[in-house]
């Protein structure tokens, strides 16, 4: 079982979009995913079904209230897996503030699910996390072998990029030696925009093979998917969108067969 955090603390950068799509084509070639939104505002779980049909969901498990295994969610994509949200979570960091180890409590999560019996088995944990750097994605790095970050082709993107990069690095030498970075990805982008170029040139200019040769379009078939409480690989197969997430996936699993 490998675990992904899909990080980046700037929001609406296509975190949730990269997590559903790319956790969906995954699972179409016959992976078993599970797919976790740390995410208050629950925008993955929406995607992926009704909100209010469980008691137990991310929130309840960070506060101890209810284990991974009893968590977990199946959803109508074969081979796919939810852990939910609630919007609880938006209290998470002022309620553990003063709780000793409140940063581990994930990986705590997934040490307990490892022992008990009859337990599913998963190839992949996606971790979708909220725009912040607040104590659910501190659980999410803690937890994780490797950071996907998605990167929307704009301005203030390489800001954002480096202060991740450096909460990253601290992770991994006080929390988790194993984390690394798995990839960069561009998101929304727009070949005619000029500035989008620039972007990609900055980005492939500084972090070389850590980006992914695939890059997202912007596509409005991928906005309109969520409404329909869809993937977009469900909504519409054909789509650049679509294609692009399914090129993504199997770049993904080209980079973890180098592994
Ligand atoms: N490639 C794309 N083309 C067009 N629209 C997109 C694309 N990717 C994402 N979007 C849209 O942009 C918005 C933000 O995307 P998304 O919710 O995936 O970002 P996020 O990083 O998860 O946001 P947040 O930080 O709020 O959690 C959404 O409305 C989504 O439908
Ligand atoms: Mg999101």
């Amino acid at each position: 079982m490998r675990i992904i955090a899909i990080a980046n603390q700037k929001g609406g950068v296509g975190k949730t979009t990269t997590a559903v799509n790319l956790s969906t084509a995954l699972a179409a070639t016959r992976k078993r995913v599970l797919l976790m939104d740390l995410d208050a505002q629950g925008n993955t779980t929406s995607h992926m079904m009704q909100k209010s049909l469980f008691s137990f969901n991310s929130y309840t498990l960070l506060t101890l209230q209810s284990s991974l295994f009893e968590s977990i969610q199946t959803t109508f994509v074969p081979n796919l897996f939810l852990l939910p949200a609630s919007s609880d979570l938006a209290a998470l960091d002022l309620e553990l503030a003063h709780m000793p180890e409140r940063e581990k409590r994930l990986k705590q999560a997934f040490s307990n699910f490892s022992l008990e019996k009859n337990k599913p088995r998963y190839d992949y944990v996606l971790i979708d996390c909220p725009p912040s750097l607040g104590v659910a994605t501190l659980n999410a790095l803690v937890t994780a072998e490797a950071v996907l970050i998605p990167l929307q082709c704009e301005f203030f993107a390489l800001e954002g990029l480096a202060q991740l990069l450096r909460i990253v690095q601290r992770v991994k030498r006080n929390f988790n030696l194993q984390l690394n970075i798995l990839g960069i990805v561009l998101t929304m982008f727009d070949t005619r925009n000029t500035l989008c170029r620039q972007v990609v040139q900055d980005v492939e200019n500084h972090f070389h093979d850590t980006l992914f040769k695939t890059k997202i379009p912007r596509n409005v078939r991928i906005s309109e998917a969520p409404s329909h409480g869809q993937p977009v690989l469900l909504y519409d197969v054909r789509c650049s969108g679509s294609l692009a997430y399914i090129n993504l996936a199997k770049e993904f699993l080209e980079r973890e067969a180098q592994l």
